[in-house]
Order: C-alpha cells, then sequence, then structure tokens
C-alpha cells in the first residue's frame, strides 16, 4: 500500500511572485495562463522564502473598492498577501500534514498552503481539496485491506471451527472404537458359536440323504438300512434339534442386538463426521442428543451417568453436524467438571416457535471470577492437552448463526445448566448466509 506518500506527490508548481512586484502587476499576472485556476498565489523573498499567499478573492475585493487600484495599485504585494498561510515542510508523511493542516484551517476546503524543502525554501503550492482526495482515496484502500483481512479472518475462523471439530472428533474416535469393540467381541464369539451348533445338523441333514439314497436303491440289503437308520438316529440325537431351537433363539437375538449397536455407532459416526455446513430442514434435535450421547458415550460413562428427558419436539431448520459439535462440547464439559461420579441430565422441549435444550451437571460448577471469560476463544482451565478453550466460542458462534441463544447458570460447588434455545424456521438471511 502507499502508506509513504508525502505532501510532495500533492505539490503545483506555481511559479512563486516575488515581494517587490505591486499589486497591480499581480493583477496583470492573474490573468496569464500559467496562473490559471489557482485560488491563490504564495508570495516570496529573494531568497526563494515564502512570505504568505495572495488571495485571488483578497485582490478582487481591492479593486472592487472605490478608487481600490489607485489607492493600492502600488502598494507591494506584501501588504495584500497573509503572512499567516500556512507553510509546511513538502516531506510531511500523508497522514501526519492532514492533521497539521485541518488542525489550522481558517477557511475549510479552499485554502491552500505553501510548501518548503528542508532549507525553507519555496517548492511549490498545495490545496486542501487534493489533499482531501489523497486522504479519501487511502481511505478507500485502507477499507479494503480491512476487508480483505476480514475476509481472511472468517476464513481462519471457519477452518479453526473445523479443527476444533476434528480434535474433539480424534477424542471420541478412540471411544468409539472402544464401544465398537464390546459388540463385536459378543457378535463374533456367537458366530462361532452357532457355527459349532449348526455342525450336528450338518451331519443329521448328510445321514438323512444316504438313508433316502438306499431306501430308493432295490438292491440295498436290510443290514445296509438297518445301519443307516442307526446313524439317522444317531446323528438326530447328537443335533437335539429341541434343544438346538431353545439355545439358538436368544443366540441370534444377542447376535443382532450387537449388530444394531454397531450399525447405531456408524450412523452416529457418519452424522458427527460430516463436514457439510448446509442447512438442513427437518432436523429432530432429539435425533442430535441421541448421536451426540453414542458419541460421547465412552468418555463420559467413567464421569457421570446421563439420564435424558426428551419432549416431543418439532423438527427444525439447522446444520445437525453443527449442533452435534455443540452437544458434544456440552456434554464432554459436564463430564469434564466432575471431582467424583456425578449425574447429567440432558433435557429437551419446545414452546411457540423455539426450541429448547438444557443440559445440566452437578458437577463443581464455574467460579464466579471466570463466568464472563468462558465463552471467550481459547479460556480454558483444563491441562494442555485436555482442552483447547475452543469449545464454548466455537458452541456460542454457531448457536448465534443459527439465530439461537446459549446462556448458562452456575453455582461453584453445586454444578452448572447451559440452556440452548433455538428458532424453528430460519430467517431467509440467516439459512443463506449459513
Ligand atoms: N459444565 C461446566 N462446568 C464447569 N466448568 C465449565 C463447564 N463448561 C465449561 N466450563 C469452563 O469453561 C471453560 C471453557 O470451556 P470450553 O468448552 O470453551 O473449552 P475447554 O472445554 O476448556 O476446551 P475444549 O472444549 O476446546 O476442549 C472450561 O475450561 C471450563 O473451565
Ligand atoms: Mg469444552
Amino acid at each position: 500500500m502507499s502508506s509513504n506518500k508525502t505532501l510532495a506527490d500533492l505539490c503545483l508548481s506555481v511559479e512563486p511572485l516575488n515581494a517587490q512586484l505591486t499589486i497591480n502587476d499581480v493583477a496583470d499576472r492573474l490573468l496569464e495562463p500559467a496562473y490559471k485556476g489557482f485560488l491563490s498565489l504564495p508570495v516570496v523573498d529573494v531568497d526563494s522564502r515564502p512570505l504568505g499567499l495572495v488571495s485571488r478573492y483578497r485582490l478582487q475585493n481591492i479593486f472592487m473598492q472605490r478608487f481600490g487600484r489607485d489607492l493600492w495599485g502600488r502598494h507591494p504585494i506584501t501588504e495584500a498577501s497573509n503572512p499567516e498561510s500556512l507553510i509546511i515542510d513538502v516531506d510531511t508523511p500523508l497522514d501526519r500534514a492532514a492533521n497539521i493542516i485541518t488542525a489550522q484551517l481558517q477557511y475549510p476546503i479552499t485554502e491552500d498552503f505553501i510548501l518548503v524543502d528542508s532549507t525553507g525554501r519555496y517548492r511549490g503550492l498545495g490545496t486542501v481539496m487534493d489533499l482531501l482526495r489523497a486522504m479519501e482515496k487511502r481511505i478507500g484502500q485502507r477499507n479494503k485491506a480491512l476487508q480483505q483481512a476480514l475476509k481472511q479472518l472468517k476464513r481462519s475462523q471457519s477452518h479453526l471451527v473445523q479443527a476444533e471439530k476434528m480434535a474433539s472428533l480424534g477424542q471420541m474416535v478412540a471411544g468409539v472404537a472402544h464401544e465398537l469393540n464390546t459388540p463385536l467381541g459378543y457378535v463374533k464369539n456367537n458366530v462361532q458359536l452357532l457355527g459349532e451348533l449348526v455342525r450336528p445338523v450338518l451331519s443329521l441333514a448328510e445321514q438323512q440323504s444316504q438313508l433316502m439314497e438306499l431306501l430308493n436303491d432295490p438292491h440295498a440289503s436290510d443290514e445296509q438300512l438297518t445301519d443307516a437308520f442307526t446313524a439317522t438316529r444317531q446323528a438326530a440325537d447328537a443335533a437335539a434339534p429341541a434343544q438346538l431351537a431353545e439355545d439358538l433363539s436368544p443366540l441370534l437375538e444377542d447376535t443382532l442386538f450387537g449388530l444394531e449397536q454397531i450399525a447405531e455407532l456408524a450412523v452416529s459416526l457418519k452424522d458427527f463426521s460430516r463436514l457439510d455446513r448446509a442447512m438442513t430442514e427437518a432436523v429432530n434435535l432429539n435425533e442430535c442428543v441421541h448421536n451426540a450421547l453414542v458419541i460421547a458415550r465412552n468418555a463420559i460413562k467413567d464421569n457421570a451417568e446421563v439420564t435424558t428427558r426428551l419432549g416431543e419436539l418439532p423438527a427444525i431448520t439447522c446444520t445437525p453436524s453443527q449442533i452435534n459439535q455443540v452437544l458434544l462440547n456440552l456434554l464432554t464439559n459436564a463430564a469434564q467438571a466432575m471431582d467424583r461420579p456425578g449425574r447429567i441430565l440432558v433435557r429437551t422441549w419446545s414452546e411457540m416457535d423455539q426450541v429448547h435444550l438444557s443440559v445440566e451437571d452437578n458437577g463443581r460448577g464455574i467460579p464466579e471470577s471466570v463466568q464472563k471469560r468462558i465463552f471467550d476463544p481459547f479460556f480454558t482451565t483444563k491441562s494442555v492437552g485436555q482442552g483447547t478453550g475452543l469449545g464454548l466460542s466455537i458452541s456460542y458462534q454457531i448457536i448465534h448463526d443459527h439465530g439461537g441463544r446459549i446462556r448458562f447458570k452456575s453455582e461453584p460447588g453445586r454444578g452448572t445448566r447451559f440452556l440452548i434455545s433455538l428458532p424453528v424456521s430460519q430467517s431467509p438471511a440467516l439459512s443463506r448466509s449459513a
């Protein structure tokens, strides 16, 4: 950016008037093309040191007086010039010049100022209008730079949101892998057991088919048939179909339950890992609670027992992956606030055109001294590696972007309750911005 511009960039080269000239001489000069358009003319001494400015209006005033020309015409021009004109170093940076000039300005806008070099000699003329124009241009440039910085900031903020999400997901993934292992373990055992239970059934089927073959064979001997019958009966005893039916049903039920748990984890994980930020219609907030609880279950279970009281909710328009992120943070915050195993209560209810969700814990609470700061980015009371301090500031941003509110009430030593209120439908502007 052109931040090192000085007054030299605005310097108009105007031939200065010699102090010895008379008012009459100058009146004639003012008509010359070289001076056309200038409202004032600089007057200098023999050493080129400025003595002041003569304004066109001042001369006009003199000549408009009765006998003005005769009375004043032969006087030196210095008598018509303003010795208190602004004189300023041509190397002064524009910003500083604007400050100095506006502080000393007597006739705003129309006033001119004299530019001198470092030895104090005349260099040229500057006009307030040009200075204003230059400043306006600079403000425009700065605005542009600011807007660019803002854009950049917004971009890095959205990266930060993603990074925080990935970090919390990373923590969760270990827990979810563990969660997956339990049902996987017994599904595998059950399938092995089923394999063993089915083996005698297969050999019974084999014996039965041999018996059928013999029965259809006209050359089969009685002895062969008796042996086949005995073998089939033995196989039937070994297979114990009645017992098998009894064993199979709970085994299959158990296996199915395990598979359902695995599927549920997979669905929740899929919802969480979605990176899209589009608003979706008809989202059931209770489902988000359910997903967040499935994902957070392992991280929470040693610290707290979770109870849910989920009310009937109208479907809302929101970005589910973002709402999940908020819930996950509230749940982990609550679990991490426990000094000993405690309780977390998650409630949802609706009211008019809003849905509400509260996460309540009976943990250590938030000291009054830090309550004002918990939504600040990077504010954390957790040790390195436990928290980045971004959870609540991002949650705040997300809820705000949804046109909702997030509030809390905390009693140190007794617990904390976070309350989120979201509008059922989004205003068109918010949906677009999301
Ligand atoms: N339920 C709560 N009980 C007690 N303190 C809380 C609770 N929720 C938040 N806090 C306090 O607010 C701070 C900021 O929370 P926030 O979720 O923004 O960051 P964090 O949990 O420390 O780190 P991150 O969420 O990035 O892992 C926490 O460090 C904690 O001191
Ligand atoms: Mg947190």
